[in-house]
């Protein structure tokens, strides 16, 4: 979408050929930082509404938080984001990474007075057709198992359910491991090698931009190498070596960090499961990886993001 240009979401139907009814004055926009406190509100209150109908924790702690995350993906331009408008009101949202090899999509929210409406569909063809434009092959999310309008509709429009994800809570280790530190930016080129090795794609740009932000990422040394990384929590992912690797890591980080964190274990890579399970990792909830596009399945140990 041209920054700027307000587009009838009607204009908006063309890649994948949909003949869809739309909301009469529904226009989609691209996000500026004047939405954020409003799509940071509709984001909370959408998630919230889901998790507590289905009695789960929510995954964004306030509304702060949303309007946080919101506010990075907005003001970086690692993220393309896109809003939907009815009238004048903010309706939703949605964002895709566009740094790398693989676009991530998400978080995509629709506020629950408009849901049901096809916003979100549009919202899901919009980010589709930026990714294609920008040559990205890739595109890759992560939804919760028991959304079962977010898993139809992303079916619908073409993803595939590649892994069901265990999002685990680890216990703080009880001591410190030398191993594990945080992750500077020399260590830039050594992180990338081992996630191009395992994962099958470059996550360089978004290593950097942790790097820059401060986000937390440790890396665990061996044999005077780095044999695994992880950034904590929904928004970080991470790759080892071994699972010993990312057993450590994980409750390192867990000791390290002022709030408890999750880490998402793919339920297929059974020896990880197992190795999380045996430390005590718990399991808080189930969700899915999807992709459209060229998939590699990663190479044992790797714990991917919210977004792939
Ligand atoms: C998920 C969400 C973004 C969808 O937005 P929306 O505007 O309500 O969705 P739409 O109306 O565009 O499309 C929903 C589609 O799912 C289909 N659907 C819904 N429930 C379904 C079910 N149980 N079985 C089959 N299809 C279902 C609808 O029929 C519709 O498909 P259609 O357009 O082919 O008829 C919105 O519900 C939301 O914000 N939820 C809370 C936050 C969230 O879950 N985000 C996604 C995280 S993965």
């Amino acid at each position: 979408m041209v920054a700027g240009s307000r587009i009838q979401l009607r204009d908006n139907i063309h890649a994948y050929g949909h003949a869809i009814p739309l909301p009469k004055a529904a226009t989609l926009t691209p996000a500026v930082p004047e939405h954020i406190p409003e799509l940071g509100r509709i984001c909370y209150e959408a998630f919230k509404e889901l998790q507590d109908r289905h009695r789960f924790p929510t995954d964004l702690a306030s509304v702060q938080v949303a309007r946080q995350a919101i506010g990075l993906m907005i003001s970086r331009p690692e993220f393309y984001g896109v809003v939907a408008k009815v009238g004048d009101e903010l309706a939703g949202s949605n964002f895709l990474s566009i740094d790398g090899e693989v676009a991530g999509v998400g978080p995509i929210t629709v506020d629950s007075a408009f849901q049901g409406r096809d916003i979100g569909r549009q919202l899901m063809l919009d980010v589709m057709r930026e990714a294609r434009d920008r040559g990205i092959a890739r595109v890759r999310l992560v939804q919760e198992s028991f959304n079962v309008t977010s898993i139809s509709l992303y079916a619908a429009l073409g993803f595939e359910t590649r892994h069901g994800l265990a999002l685990m809570h680890p216990p703080a280790a009880a001591s410190e491991d030398p191993s594990v530190r945080p992750a500077v930016p020399s260590d830039l080129d050594a992180l990338d090698a081992l996630c191009r090795r395992i994962y099958k794609v470059s996550r360089r740009s978004e290593l950097a931009m942790f790097l820059e932000i401060g986000f937390p990422l440790f890396a665990r040394a061996r044999d005077g190498r780095i044999a695994a990384y992880l950034s904590p929590g929904i928004f970080g992912h991470g790759v080892a070596e071994t699972e010993e690797d990312a057993v450590a890591l994980a409750m390192q980080a867990a000791r390290l960090l002022p709030e408890p964190t999750t880490v998402f274990c793919p339920v297929d890579e059974h020896p990880l499961f197992r190795a999380f399970l045996g430390a005590k990792f718990r399991t808080l909830k189930m969700m899915n990886l999807m992709t459209i596009g060229p998939y590699e399945v990663p190479e044992r140990v790797w714990m991917p993001s919210i977004l792939y």
